[in-house]
């Protein structure tokens, strides 16, 4: 219970990192006038990406694995 709010408080967190990361990406592209920008910068927002992606699908399952379970509100 305690578990998957803190998963829902870090999936908030994380996407405002992620949200960041891609402003940060137009930003360079803007700045280098088109050419790339570094690569670390265009990789940024793929760690933020695949947390979101874990910590998103396992919110997306608990309503349905309380069902399974059958106990009542994953809330
Ligand atoms: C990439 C795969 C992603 C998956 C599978 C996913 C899935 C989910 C799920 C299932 C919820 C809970 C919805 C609910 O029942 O209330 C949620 C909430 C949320 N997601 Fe994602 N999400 C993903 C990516 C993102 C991204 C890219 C952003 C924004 C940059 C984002 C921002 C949010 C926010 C702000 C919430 C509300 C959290 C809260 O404050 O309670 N998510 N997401």
């Amino acid at each position: 219970m305690n578990w998957n709010k803190w998963i829902r408080q870090f999936h908030r967190w994380v996407a405002i990192v992620f949200t960041l990361t891609v402003i940060a990406n137009f930003v360079a592209l803007a700045q280098s006038g088109g050419a790339m920008p570094p690569p670390w910068v265009t990789y940024s927002p793929l760690l933020p990406l695949a947390l979101l992606i874990l910590t998103g699908l396992y919110m997306f399952v608990l309503p349905y694995a309380a069902k399974w379970r059958g106990t009542s509100q994953a809330s």
